[in-house]
């Protein structure tokens, strides 16, 4: 069979209900590390490390090994039995976790282990209404999609959503009309809302937002976590994508001091191997929460052997130190471009990414179609990466935690070719 007759197929068979970009979806012939090479053996530096899930980089020869050695011993046990590489890597995430998580409750995904948290935080609290942050993205199931701000997804679901659920403020400081007086402004309306909702069970919100990088001030968290406290209103830390690594440190909430009642996890939880997500809960939160049976593939043996070599690994390669030391430069190397069109830089680690805008004075933000050629004309430089952001108009720049020095460098200076071709 040709390359074409098996794109003919995709496009035959594979239901991808979103506008898919020129150049996609790309035919994954090999991935090896930061690099993907298509069915024609062109390269690309994959700057959505696989959709922000292969942290250690793609085919990670010690996951591989991982994995292998796990598909000769036990393959699936739901969460009704037990195998030893769901229980160790249970353990990790407790101790990772730190604080008062005690007890893990596996799923096969982040908007299915949301659904999980949003069902504990209202059976341990008798309370039914649940915030979320705006701009703030859970997940595509019906109740994940309902507290994912997005309109346009949760148009998705035809029938209207978010009868108990109510959006929040974020911390979108860039567009902050506070920015230079920032005392966390924001939050007063925020307390003002919780007020006047006694019966909220929790908020859900991402630690750091990643749809679009923001990345709230230490003073923020500070501040909301206390409000939340004060009221009883139970926190779900959404770390789907910002944990593993991604942030320069295990999870997020490390960052910001919280004290989460209930953690999310999910991406590369499974270091790419399968899909398996987590529920991660205090004792407090785990002796109240009751799901009645559990996901048929909850806590896969070969994804947990590899999620646990994944998290080994973080460590051991000193990737997360690393997702540091990138993001920084990224943010260096970018600024130093002085390119007219950057309007914001954000990374915390290796989340994040620049946000563009036609004038930096009035902050205008770039239009659409300008930045689909700018991501096309990545693509086609041998560039992976995708846009996103409340206005559509952020490149999202969130390669494997493993990403080198020279790889950085050689993004930066096609960024700056390609800025200035779109331009004309
Ligand atoms: C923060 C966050 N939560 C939840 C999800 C949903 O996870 P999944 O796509 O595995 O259902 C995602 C996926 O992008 C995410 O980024």
């Amino acid at each position: 069979m040709t390359n074409s007759d098996i794109k003919a197929k995709d496009r035959k068979y594979v239901l991808r209900p979103w506008a898919l970009p020129p150049g996609e979806p790309l035919l994954f012939a090999e991935a090896r590390d930061c690099v993907v090479k298509d069915e024609n053996g062109k390269e690309y530096i994959d700057f959505t490390a696989g959709y922000f899930v292969n942290n250690a980089g793609h085919c990670h020869p010690e996951i591989a090994k991982a994995a292998t050695a796990q598909l000769s011993k036990v393959l699936q046990v739901s969460g009704k039995h037990s195998s030893v590489a769901m229980i160790l890597l249970a353990e990790k995430l407790v101790l990772a976790a730190g604080g008062k998580m005690a007890k893990v409750f596996f799923a096969t995904g982040g908007s299915e282990a949301n659904e999980f948290a949003l069902k504990a935080v209202r059976q341990k609290t008798g309370k039914k209404k649940v915030a979320y942050l705006r701009d703030g993205y859970h997940g595509l199931t019906l109740g994940s999609l309902a507290v994912t701000a997005s309109k346009k997804y949760q148009a998705t679901a035809v029938v209207p959503l978010g009868k108990n659920e109510y959006e929040v403020s974020n911390a979108y400081c860039y567009r902050c009309p506070h920015v230079d007086n920032c005392a966390t402004q924001c939050l007063d309306e925020t307390e003002k809302t919780f007020d006047a909702n006694p019966d909220t069970a929790a908020l859900i919100a991402e630690p750091v937002q990643a749809a679009g990088g923001m990345a709230p001030p230490k003073e923020w968290w500070t501040r909301l976590q206390s409000m939340l406290k004060k009221r009883g209103i139970l926190l779900i830390a959404d770390e789907v994508q910002t944990g593993c690594g991604r942030t320069g440190t295990m999870f997020a909430i490390e960052q910001y001091g919280l004290e989460p009642d209930v953690i999310v996890g999910g991406k590369g939880l499974s270091g790419g191997v399968g899909s398996l997500a987590a529920m991660i809960v205090s004792d407090e939160v785990g002796k109240d929460f009751y799901s009645g049976t559990t996901p048929t593939n909850g806590g896969n043996a070969v994804s947990a052997a590899a999620g646990f070599r994944l998290l080994e690994l973080l460590e051991e390669e000193g990737l997360i130190d690393n997702a540091m030391r990138a993001g920084k430069q990224l943010t260096e190397e970018i600024a130093a471009l002085e390119d007219p069109w950057v309007g914001d830089i954000r990374f915390k680690g290796l989340l994040g990414g620049v946000e563009l805008v036609s004038d930096r004075a009035s902050k205008e933000p770039l239009p659409k179609d300008v930045v689909g050629k700018i991501r096309d004309g990545l693509f086609d430089s041998g560039i992976l990466l995708t846009v996103s952001g409340p206005h559509g108009n952020c490149l999202r720049i969130q390669p494997p935690l493993s990403i080198k020095a020279e790889q950085i460098s050689h993004f930066v200076s096609v960024l700056k070719a390609v800025l200035k071709k779109v331009r004309g």
